[in-house]
């Protein structure tokens, strides 16, 4: 069988990681690895390669950044010509960027079946582009892998086919267990002068949080009140980067002691920082169910989350951008007042990559 696995962006590498680890132990499978350079250069995609020991892409698209619809319809355009020469089986894809949709779509229309790994989630906010490619990947998906149960009832409340739905868990947890280790003997965080679970660590990427200049500013703003309470890093995001210059408001961060800023880190260093964080503030999705396993109090500037459990059984809160709500958290974990007994939701236990390939293994 023979099977295409498709990567785009940086949380694509660590979700893929496992997986491809797992096919090659069958000889029934031959695995074909295509990035479709969404995420490029050293510090957002090769970095990840080295540490995820991900073998090279087979196939690299060098698609780059540009608007969704010309990023969605370049890889579409070539992404096509691959599946054509390689005539694949199954074409797996993970998450919900812009490459994951554009790879889905053109598999479907060429006959070729598609495995979506973490299908199902939800925010419910149709504003936000992931949320559109999560509805559009599952509705046309053959088989739909989920990280919990909230995601099966969502797909079914959708009409999809309970047949195409499997709950196996969090596969990005999968490569989360396998390197914590590693990740806590390295030193980045006193590389940074920092000390253990006395500092925050801050990481902002969507486009509701940073291409407004009003909401960035108010983010930026209450980062620096906490600033003024614990030594806060933020390894910054290049989409957050040019919104925090081009909105003229490098001068609320960059004159503080207390704000370290960095460039976009590798993994295990991430990791590292993530472990001995006294706190978390971030808008990612990942980063969301990261700290939920490693018990680390998570504060989302979001005002929703296609990742519920984490706030429900987690250590998630959402806080928005509002202000207040930041640093009246931020007041309740630093006086160890935050909610507390946390559990690890079923499955996000290190099997997932097992549990689809023998799934994909008996039924496909
Ligand atoms: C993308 C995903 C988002 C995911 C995030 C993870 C979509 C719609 N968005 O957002 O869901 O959470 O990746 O990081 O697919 N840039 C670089 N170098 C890079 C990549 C991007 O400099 O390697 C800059 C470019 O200026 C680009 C901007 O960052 O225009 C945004 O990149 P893009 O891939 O469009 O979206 P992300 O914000 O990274």
């Amino acid at each position: 069988m023979k099977i295409l696995i498709v990567v785009g962006t940086r949380p694509n590498f660590v979700k893929v990681a496992p997986l491809d680890k797992e096919l090659k132990k069958y000889s029934k499978f031959s695995s074909i690895l295509v990035h479709t350079g969404q995420h490029y250069g050293s510090e957002m995609s090769e970095s990840f390669f080295n540490e995820l020991k991900l073998p090279r892409p087979d196939i690299y698209l060098g698609v780059g950044s540009g608007t969704h619809a010309e990023q969605t319809g370049k890889i579409m355009i070539k992404f096509e010509k691959v599946c054509k020469a390689e005539q694949p089986d199954l074409i797996v894809v993970v998450g919900d960027v812009n490459s994951t949709i554009a790879c889905t779509l053109v598999a479907v229309k060429l006959g070729i079946k598609v495995a979506h790994v973490e299908a199902g989630l939800r925010s419910f906010d149709r504003t936000m582009p992931e949320e559109i490619n999560r509805i559009l990947t599952d509705s046309i998906s053959d088989y739909l892998f989920t990280t919990c149960e909230d995601a099966n009832e969502n797909l079914l409340k959708e009409g999809i086919d309970k047949e195409k739905i499997y709950f196996v868990g969090n596969i990005m947890i999968d490569t989360l267990l396998k390197f914590k280790k590693r990740a806590e003997k390295k030193n980045t965080f006193e590389k940074f002068d920092l000390n253990k679970k006395n500092y925050a660590l801050l990481t902002l990427h969507r486009p509701s949080n940073v291409d407004k200049k009003a909401s960035l500013e108010k983010i930026l703003r209450a980062i620096k009140m906490i600033s003024y309470k614990i030594p806060l890093i933020f390894p910054t995001h290049p989409r957050t980067k040019k919104f925090i210059k081009d909105h003229n408001l490098s001068s609320i961060i960059n004159n503080s002691n207390s704000i370290i800023l960095s460039k976009p880190l590798g993994y295990l260093e991430f990791l590292n920082l993530m472990i001995n964080a006294k706190l978390v503030l971030t808008d990612s999705g990942g980063i969301q169910e990261e700290t939920t396993v490693l018990k680390i109090p998570c504060l989302t500037l979001r005002k929703n989350t296609e990742r519920p459990i984490t706030v429900k059984i987690g250590t998630n809160i959402l806080v928005g951008d509002d202000e207040s709500k930041i640093l009246i958290n931020t007041e309740k974990i630093l006086k160890n007042n935050y909610k507390n007994n946390y559990k690890i939701p079923k499955y996000w236990d290190g099997n997932t990559a097992k549990r689809i390939i023998s799934i994909i293994l008996n039924n496909i």
